[in-house]
Order: structure tokens, then sequence, then C-alpha cells
């Protein structure tokens, strides 16, 4: 393990939206040594990520989780492995679903024979609301939902099953290893995190992009459904306070924001105030989505790590859509300055 007083970290998936955002923190601590692993199928090499490896404390392995050889360029020796990289939203997972239960499970694996086999201190799991999605849409759960109800899967033929199998499966496989060698472990279950830097798919980025367009009226699908939003920087301190608390080892934790549900359509209206738009509205059900309402339960990040959700969604909501402002407003000052220059030649 690490020399006394530096920590030495591992984040899978560091180039993505969390990885970035959990790096961000942990490399203001100077002693911390931090290794990036990705692969670059989401994440990005933008000026952000640039930013974060010129600090000394950082470097990047670019590699694919899923290819043994990558295990042998990050070597050993890792006091903190912070697992997120997996292949998710939507799109993957509805256009191809066998992709997503290949690399979520087969990274998880080998990472989980590296790291068993290897002189490394505690893994830390991501995992997902989604693991209770068909147990919810076919028993009643309670909402706000704890960690402790039975997770199911019911139509593995449905391509949605691909995500949520593979993370349950990814649960199980951390849990049994975790026993089996005596290495501590947690598992983080993230409910809607949303921040900067979270790719354009996401309801929020994408209705911001749409109603800065001048969409009129706004389709939203799902209006009635209800979510329970988590600012990046609360889940972030959550999954911070899971790795270092030896309480949490062996535990499960929802990490999300109990305090401020709302509906999809309220949203819509806060991000067309946002983007200065008339509020109209044009509702559409979703087909790909039957969970009307989703909320965890945080009381156990609470006692056990004593974690609260800081941000509101109002807070949260500011400082997301400035963020997209500048990339949206770059990003069409490029495209036209590309289509200039294509005149100009
Ligand atoms: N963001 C959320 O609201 C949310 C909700 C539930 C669960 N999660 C979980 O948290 C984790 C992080 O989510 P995120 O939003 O940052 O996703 P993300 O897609 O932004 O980040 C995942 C990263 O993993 C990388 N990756 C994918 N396959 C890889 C491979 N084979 N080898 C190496 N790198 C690979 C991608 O390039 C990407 O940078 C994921 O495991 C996800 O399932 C996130």
């Amino acid at each position: 393990m690490s020399q006394v007083g530096t920590r030495r970290i591992l984040i899978t998936g560091g180039a993505g939206f969390v990885g970035y955002h959990l790096t961000s923190e942990l490399c203001k601590e100077a002693t911390n040594e931090i290794v990036l692993v990705d692969n670059f199928a989401r994440g990005r090499r933008d000026a952000e990520l640039n930013a974060l490896l010129a600090k000394p404390n950082v470097r990047i392995v670019s590699g694919d989780l899923t290819r043994p050889e990558v295990y042998e360029q990050l070597g050993d020796g890792y006091d903190e492995v912070y697992h997120l990289a997996a292949v998710i939203g939507v799109k993957h997972v509805l256009e191809r679903p066998e992709a997503v239960v290949r690399v979520n499970a087969l990274s998880t694996i080998l990472l989980l024979d590296w790291f068993t086999a290897g002189n490394n201190g505690k893994l830390l799991f991501s995992s997902t609301s989604e693991a209770y999605a068909w147990t919810q849409k076919f028993h009643q759960l309670p909402i706000p939902t704890p960690e402790d109800v039975p997770l199911a899967l019911t139509d593995l033929s449905n391509p949605r099953s691909s995500y949520a199998g593979s993370k349950i499966f990814g649960e199980l496989a951390v849990t049994q290893y975790g026993q089996r060698s005596g290495k501590p472990f947690v598992i983080v279950r993230y409910h809607n995190v949303y921040g900067p830097r979270m790719g354009h798919e996401h309801v929020i980025p994408e209705l911001y992009a749409r109603a800065l367009r001048g969409e009129s009226p706004l389709v939203v699908y799902s209006t009635h459904h209800r979510r329970a939003f988590c600012y990046v920087q609360d889940a972030v301190r959550c999954t911070i306070a899971a790795m270092r608390s030896s309480a949490a080892n062996g535990k499960t934790f929802n990490i999300g924001n109990d305090r401020e549900e709302t509906l999809i359509g309220d949203l819509a209206k806060k991000i067309l105030a946002r983007a200065n738009r008339p509020q109209t509205i044009t509702a559409k059900d979703a087909v790909n989505d039957p969970i009307n309402r989703r909320c965890p339960d945080v009381s156990r990040a609470r006692n056990v790590l004593g974690f609260e959700p800081q941000v509101s969604l109002d807070q949260g909501l500011d400082l997301t859509l400035a963020w997209y402002h500048r990339e949206l407003t770059q990003q069409a000052a490029s495209s036209k300055e590309g289509r200039h220059d294509r005149q100009v030649a």
C-alpha cells in the first residue's frame, strides 16, 4: 500500500461525469495520489479534464477495463478504489443492451480479480436506483425506498433489464468477492445525480438545449413523474464518506436527495424560466419509463455517514445551467467558425 502520509486512489471511469467531480474534490488534498482509468467511450478529454491532469497528484491511464492487459498498467497498492466505469444511459440500454451487460459485468469481474489478488485497500462499487425498478413495477415498494427491499429482475427480454441486471450482478460480485477475500467494500446506489459536465442526453441539459433553441411549445415526457434530483457535489461528499467510514464496510447506501421531490413538469418550468422562454409545455408519455415515482430513503447515509444533502434544486439548476449555457454558446460559436472556415477554403 502507499507510503506513510500519502493515499493512493484509483477511480475507474474517472473521465466521466461523477468521476470528474470526485477527482476534483479528492485532488484538493495534496497527499492524495490519484490515478484515473477510462477508455473514453463516454468520458471526454476536454479542457476541464486536462486542467485536472495538469495537477501534480492526478494522472490517467487510457484503457479498456474489459481487457486484462490494462490491469498491468495500473500496478497495485491502492488504498481506495472507486469503481465507476460502466456503460450507462437510455440510448445504450435500448440500442446495445448486450454491450451494457458485457462491459459492466466483465469490467467488474476483472477489476475484482485484480483488486483481491493485489495489495489493495477498500473498493467502492457504484450501483443505481434502477436496481429497484422491476421490484417497484410489480410489487408495492415503500417510497422513499430503503436499501433492504428485495431486488428483482422480471422481464429479461426487455433491454431495460440489461442495465439493472448488470448492476445487481455487480453488487453480488463485489459482495461475494469482498466476503471471500476479507477486503473491505461498500456499495452506493446513486439516484438521479446531476450537475455540470454530465453529457447532453440527461433530461436537464436536454430540455435546456431545446428550450434555448426556442422549441415552443416544449415537448416534455412524463410530466407527472416524480423524481428526487441530487446535485453532484452532494453525491461526491457522500461517496467519499462511504469510502472513508469503516462503519460503512459491507453495507449498501442510497445516495440521493430525499428533501425535494419534484414533478418532471415542474422541473421543465424551472428550466424554461432559466432559459428565459415562455412557459408553454406539451406533455407526452414516455414509453420506456414505467416508474412514476422514485425517491431514495437516505436515513442510512444520514445515520452512518452523517450525510445531509445541502444543495437545493434551485441552486443546483443555477450552477448546472450556467455551465451548459457556456458550453452551448461555445459550441455554437465554434460551429459558426467552422462554417466560416469552410466557406473561406
Ligand atoms: N449519474 C447518475 O445519476 C448515476 C445514477 C445511477 C448510477 N450511476 C453510476 O455511477 C457511475 C458513474 O456514472 P456517470 O454518470 O459518471 O457515468 P459516465 O458515463 O459519465 O462515466 C462512466 C465512465 O466509464 C467509462 N467507461 C465505460 N466503459 C469503460 C471500459 N470498458 N473501460 C474503461 N472505462 C470505461 C466511460 O468512458 C465514462 O467516462 C456508473 O457506474 C453509473 O452506473 C450514475
